[in-house]
């Protein structure tokens, strides 16, 4: 899919179909992922796939959007790995970087997925079931799957009001 179709025609899907996501799409999603920038090319992200369904409602009850996350065949916790971590501001957006990748790639394989932060009011608990150690920080859960919703257009604010100054 062209860039900037997939760029534009990308949206937060949090319902889904039957079916798991496939090994191979898992894959491309996390090699597309691994290409963001970092800051002197740290790679500060790691992640844990979840597919197994008990793990996937443990997982759920961490947080508000819990029929999400039950019903994504597939979750990525993204993490930030503190300890390659050289600047905080810049290592959380390089992951920022990572995550729309993943989400882009998933957007343009005719899946869909969603970023939920909210699960990171309760993200000490969600490593701990991921059995992840401390010095990986959660970052974000991507909930993804086959689209079981064709969601509407959110709107943006125009390019007037975001462009600050063009000397
Ligand atoms: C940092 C961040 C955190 C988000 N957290 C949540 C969340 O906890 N729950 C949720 O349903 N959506 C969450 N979203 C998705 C946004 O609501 C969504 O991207 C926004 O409304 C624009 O819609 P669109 O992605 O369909 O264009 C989050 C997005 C970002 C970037």
């Amino acid at each position: 899919m062209e860039t900037e179709k997939c760029i534009r025609e990308r949206r937060s899907v949090r319902r889904y179909a039957e079916g798991r996501v496939s090994e191979e799409d898992v894959r491309a999603i996390l090699e597309a992922a691994r290409w963001a920038p970092s800051g002197l090319n740290n790679q500060p992200w790691r992640v844990a796939v979840v597919e197994d369904r008990d793990k996937a409602e443990e997982v759920a009850a961490c947080t508000k959007y819990s029929s999400i996350v039950a019903g994504a065949p597939l979750l990525l916790a993204v993490f930030l790995d503190r300890e390659v971590s050289y600047d905080r501001d810049k290592d959380i957006m390089a992951v920022g970087a990572f995550i729309q990748n993943a989400l882009l790639t998933v957007h343009s394989r005719g899946l869909g997925a969603v970023w939920l932060g909210e699960i990171l009011n309760q993200k000490d608990r969600v490593r701990e079931i991921l059995r992840v150690p401390e010095s990986y920080e959660l970052m974000a859960v991507i909930a993804a799957g086959r689209p079981g919703e064709e969601p509407e257009e959110k709107p943006r604010r125009p390019l007037d009001e975001l462009v600050l100054q063009h000397f």
